[in-house]
């Protein structure tokens, strides 16, 4: 059936802080239904339902409106299968980044999550045969390696032969990820290093863990063999702070002696706000390094990881706006004179 609808609505899950939600391609995206509530996780499945129904009659939620990947085509009836499950929930971590927008607690050791255990979900998803080869999970928020249920929900979802990807910060180095990147699929690991200097490391991080991170990346590309290009190094820059060619250098100096194949860079989108209504300037220095840490990239033949909305941020076309015409942007953000009002 041809209607206005997404690939988030038809068949992904955000386990996030506090609840479920569909989507999390938007900020201001759907409410979370709380975790505490009793049949959390079938009431997000009957608005998903509710959603698609009204999608094909083509009411449109107001927040859904500016969203680059609402699309008119003619979408395959949802058969009940997941394609993406982003497991945001846990907020425990080793290191204490100072642009962190998770705003971590602070934990050294293994840490059973306080907050919600995806491991349950994931099984329930599994039982019911939701998940299929081509479903995508992606651990985020807080350490991912630091929780006591991390290994036993990468085993489970590589039996099912997901794809997967883990953000780290490296601290840890957790063997089931070195399985992970030699399975069939290609799994991937993105690891923050952010810097070139132990120095460096210390100032960002706010803890004194360079050579650890160091030294997991060094394993997780031995672990990975030929498929070397699945560990990725990512460089979030930050003006005055890790925005010089001297840092930059020093971090291409480390990934050239490491084996590493695939690079990432970054920006600071707390500093977006990555809404959909605002724009934002972006430092000169910032632009300049992001540019030369691509050059480098390319002089010593890393494979650069895309980051849409961080080019969008640099080019200051804000993330999520960018496929918008100035009138549709207008009409979207007075809603209140023009919003469906049924
Ligand atoms: C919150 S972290 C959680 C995973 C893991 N602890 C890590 O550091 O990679 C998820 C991703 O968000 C990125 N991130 C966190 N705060 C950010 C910010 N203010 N701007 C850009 N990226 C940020 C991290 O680098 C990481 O790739
Ligand atoms: S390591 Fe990751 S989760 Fe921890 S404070 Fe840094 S960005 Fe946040």
């Amino acid at each position: 059936m041809k209607y206005k609808c997404c690939d988030h609505i038809l068949g992904s899950i955000d386990l996030s802080f506090s609840g479920f939600k569909y989507c999390n391609e938007v900020w201001e995206g759907p409410e979370y239904i709380s975790y505490k509530e009793e049949n959390a996780f079938e009431k997000n499945e009957i608005r998903r339902l509710k959603i698609i129904k009204d999608m094909q009659e083509g009411i449109i939620p107001e927040r859904c409106k500016l969203c680059p990947i609402l699309e008119e085509k003619d979408w395959k009836e949802f058969d009940g299968k997941i394609h993406k499950i982003t497991i945001f929930n846990w907020k425990h971590c080793n290191a204490a980044c100072f642009y962190c927008s998770v705003h971590s607690d602070f934990f050294e050791g293994i840490k059973k999550s306080d907050d919600y255990d995806a491991l349950p979900i994931i099984e329930k998803l599994i039982k019911e045969d939701r998940l299929t080869s081509d479903t995508f999970v992606a651990f985020m928020g807080g350490e991912p390696t630091i929780l006591e249920e991390f290994p036993a929900i990468l085993k489970i979802l590589l039996e099912k032969n997901c794809r997967v990807e883990v953000l780290s910060n490296g601290i840890k180095y957790e063997p089931s990820i070195g399985e992970m990147l030699k399975a069939e699929n290609h799994n991937t690991i993105c690891i923050s290093l952010d810097c070139g200097f132990r120095e460096s490391y210390k100032r960002i991080k706010r803890v004194d863990k360079f050579n650890e991170v160091t030294s997991t990346i060094k394993k997780y590309i031995k672990d990975a063999g030929k498929k070397a290009n699945r560990v990725k190094v990512k460089y979030i820059i930050f003006p005055n702070v890790n925005d010089n060619k001297k840092e930059i250098d020093a971090f291409f100096d480390f990934c050239k002696q490491a084996g590493v194949k695939t690079v990432a860079r970054a920006v600071n989108h707390v500093e977006s706000k990555m809404d959909t209504t605002s724009n934002q300037a972006i430092e000169t220095s910032v632009i300049k390094a992001y540019s030369y840490f691509k050059r480098q990239a390319a002089k010593f033949g890393m494979e650069l990881q895309p980051e849409p909305w961080a080019d969008a941020i640099v080019e200051n076309k804000v993330y999520n706006c960018r496929k918008i015409s100035p009138f549709a942007r207008l009409k979207a953000e007075c809603h209140f004179f023009f919003g469906n009002k049924k």
